[in-house]
């Protein structure tokens, strides 16, 4: 699938009209999108660049641009929450998801942070990605399978519990594991005998008792580096001469991210001298 150059046959291609309004086509020759302002015909569309304006038959402009994965991750079909693309890009860069590395998540869910993770692993890497219920990993498959124009080599999505899952089942240990799922300190154990030493290990949590339980456990099995936990919040400016100033609305929580490395086998890890509570 092509991510740039000329329109060709079988993009997805998002139009915006005037009011800013997106519709999502695919294109294929001798086909016509039809809008309350008239039709457009996809061979107008066919061979042209991206960012190219064209004209529906009542004379309405329509902008046209292929589908950023951020797009396709706002408007795919879910079966369950999608980490959003401000977390997500806090997992690739404080999870160091690089070009080659094996990489396990649970769950798949939707897809979305699979679609991610199968970008930055590249070519060479490889993401193991577990779903415990059936529906959610054909959400999952689809969603990736669309967006990729076809089931990525790299990719090995299974139905299954994490917490039965051994290093052999994985072929060998991997070098990051990533969580989105309710009850993450569940599978501490697994994750501990499947990460690497040095590997990291992160996880997304949506409330404050998760957060608390998921960084109890680390701790507990001391085979982990101290844990880290932040959150990220992402607000939009409007840049409009006097009236610049920061949008009404905003995602104020999407979950908190924690993070840890795996020690060495029969290290025990150094931790913070902690003031006693007065
Ligand atoms: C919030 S969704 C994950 C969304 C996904 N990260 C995305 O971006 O689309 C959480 C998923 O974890 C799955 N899950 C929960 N416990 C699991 C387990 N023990 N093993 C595998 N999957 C599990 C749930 O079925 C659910 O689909």
């Amino acid at each position: 699938m092509a991510y740039s150059g000329p329109f060709q046959p079988g993009d997805r291609v998002q139009l915006t009209d005037a009011k800013r309004r997106h519709f999502t086509i695919i294109l294929e020759p001798g086909e016509a999108f039809h809008t309350h302002k008239g039709q457009i015909a996809h061979d107008e569309i066919i061979g042209s660049h991206e960012g190219t304006v064209v004209k529906s038959t009542l004379g309405a402009d329509y902008l046209c641009f292929r589908h950023l994965m951020v797009d396709h991750v706002l408007s795919m079909p879910r079966g369950a929450a999608v980490i959003y693309p401000k977390d997500a890009a806090q997992i690739l860069v404080e999870g160091d998801i690089f070009p080659g590395a094996r990489v396990l998540e649970a769950g798949a869910g939707s897809g979305a942070l699979s679609m991610s993770l199968l970008r930055a692993v590249g070519e060479r890497g490889r993401l193991i990605s577990y779903e415990i219920r059936e529906d959610h990993l054909e959400f999952a498959e689809n969603n990736v399978d669309e967006f990729f124009g076809g089931r990525p080599a790299t990719w090995d999505p299974r139905l299954g519990d994490l917490k039965e899952v051994t290093v052999d089942d994985l072929g060998g240990p991997v070098d990051r594991v990533i969580l989105d799922m309710l009850e993450p300190w569940e599978c501490l154990e697994v994750v501990r005998d499947i990460l690497i030493p040095g590997g990291v290990f992160m996880t997304y949590v949506a409330t404050v008792p998760q957060l608390m339980k998921v960084m109890e456990g680390i701790r507990e099995l001391q085979c982990f580096t101290e844990p880290k936990a932040w959150e990220s919040l992402v607000r939009e400016w409007k840049v409009e001469g006097l009236a610049t100033r920061p949008e009404h609305r905003m995602n104020a929580h999407t979950a908190f991210l924690v993070w840890a490395r795996r020690l060495a086998d029969g290290v025990t890890p150094p931790r913070p001298q902690r003031r006693a509570r007065r």
